[in-house]
């Protein structure tokens, strides 16, 4: 299959170092991208670009690369907007009795078609996801993704305490069934696998001993967990695991820390904690819709950044509120502004996708429009609705035209996803 588009596209080369660093970025105005058998094969001006097969005129929308969601549960779809006072009682009264209904594997299948649908809908082309403790889910959620062609990371929630008994597994059998999901998934089509213990409080010391052992034993794999979201979590896993230097000494100490790993939150730290993040090149994620919900707190991008970490952002649904990396970005920014900092609109782009790209080792496949980069990209509308056709009067640069677009955006500037070269949103 080949066919070239016609739009105006924009991607980035690397991090924007201010809010006019225009040289991070390529964009063609008048643009041809060729798309062959799922990869982009040409791109460039269209006076230059040799344009083959069926002609697709995306013109005037803008195409970038999807966006890529760096951490959302997939049981949590039905979470989303539930009434709890902060992140302990929300996991016990609302998280834990719907993620218990993935011991049913249809159940896990329906919920795990929606979100791909969903996502997809929303731009975003590739997600990393906590499934539950119910290996079902994890099958259900990659076969969810293989179908659509999408590359995604996700892995099997492994807790052995601290919640009710139909989400519990044991440390042999989360090492067992992660070990199996690992076999069976890392590396097929387009899917990888993250080692997932929950966070330090659902896991006896003997399950981060499983965990430190599949981590050892898969070094291809990564990582993912929480740490330093909330006062009250931070407080009960110190109660917990006395003897660590603190939250992110548990993660060190068992081995968990890594260019693989992905830190949940990352709110309140400590010196050392950060010190050791960096040190480590574990990744930091930051998902504001979700710290703004569950009142958690407001992140350091720009403290954390400065000491040379790696920032990654996502939804974290369902504590975050919204599918659409758009509206995570405007909530970032907003919790910036709270912060006295500013996060502008090139960052933000950049992070939703090429640098969560880096984040996860994937940039030579996703995460910008090059030549032999999968063909994962979406046509945005920055005049989707009345009020922001209205407002798009008034823009008069691409800084102008991301900005309205992380502002007012959400799925109804997606005119269309494309996933490895076919049309997506459309045909949902
Ligand atoms: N910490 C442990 N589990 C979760 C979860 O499901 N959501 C959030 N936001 N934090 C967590
Ligand atoms: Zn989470």
């Amino acid at each position: 299959m080949m066919y070239t588009i016609l739009a105006r596209f924009l991607d980035f080369q690397r991090a924007p170092m201010s809010a006019d660093d225009i040289d991070c970025l390529r964009y063609i105005e008048d643009g041809a991208m060729v798309v062959e058998n799922g990869r982009i094969v040409a791109i460039g001006d269209r006076s230059e670009v040799i344009q083959k097969g069926e002609i697709i005129d995306h013109r005037p929308y803008l195409i970038m690369a999807g966006f890529i969601d760096l951490h959302l549960h997939m049981p949590q779809m039905q979470v989303i907007g539930s009434y709890a006072a902060q992140l302990l009682d929300w996991l016990n009264d609302h998280t834990f009795p719907v993620e218990s209904q993935f011991s049913d594997p249809l159940h896990a299948k329906r919920i795990a078609n929606e979100l791909m649908d969903t996502l997809l809908r929303h731009g975003t082309t590739t997600s990393v996801a906590y499934c539950t403790s119910h290996p079902e889910s994890v099958n259900a959620y990659f076969e969810a993704a293989q179908q659509r062609g999408m590359s995604v990371i996700g892995g099997k929630v492994m807790m052995d305490r601290g919640a009710p008994e139909a989400l519990l597994d044991t440390s042999e059998r989360s090492y067992e069934e992660s070990k199996m999901l690992i076999e069976k998934w890392h590396g097929v089509d387009r899917v990888y696998y993250a080692i997932t213990p929950r966070f330090a409080i659902t896991s006896t010391p003997e399950q981060m001993e499983a965990a430190q052992a599949l981590a050892r034993e898969n070094p291809q794999c990564y990582i993912q967990t929480h740490i330093d979201e909330n006062r009250a979590e931070i407080d009960y896993t110190m109660s917990l695991y006395s003897k660590h230097a603190d939250y992110m000494g548990v993660y060190e100490d068992y081995g968990l820390l890594g260019p693989k790993t992905l830190l949940g939150h990352c709110i309140h730290m400590n010196d050392r904690e950060i010190a050791v993040m960096i040190e480590s090149q574990s990744v930091a994620v930051h998902c504001p819709t979700s710290n703004l919900f569950l009142g958690s707190g407001l992140f350091d991008w720009f403290g954390l950044k400065n000491k040379g970490a790696c920032v990654g952002l996502a939804t974290d649904i369902g504590g975050g509120t919204s599918y659409s990396m758009m509206r995570t970005m405007d909530e970032a920014y907003k919790i910036q502004q709270l912060r006295g900092e500013r996060l502008n609109p090139l960052l933000n782009f950049y992070t939703s996708t090429k640098g969560n790209a880096e984040a996860i080792g994937l940039e030579a496949d996703i995460g910008d429009l090059r030549i032999g980069s999968s063909a994962d990209f979406i046509v945005l509308d920055m005049g989707a609705t009345p009020e922001m056709a209205l407002r798009a009067e008034r823009v008069e640069n691409l800084q102008d035209e991301l900005f309205l677009l992380q502002t007012m955006g959400d799925d109804r500037s997606i005119k269309e996803t494309y996933v490895a070269g076919s049309k997506m949103k459309s045909v949902i």
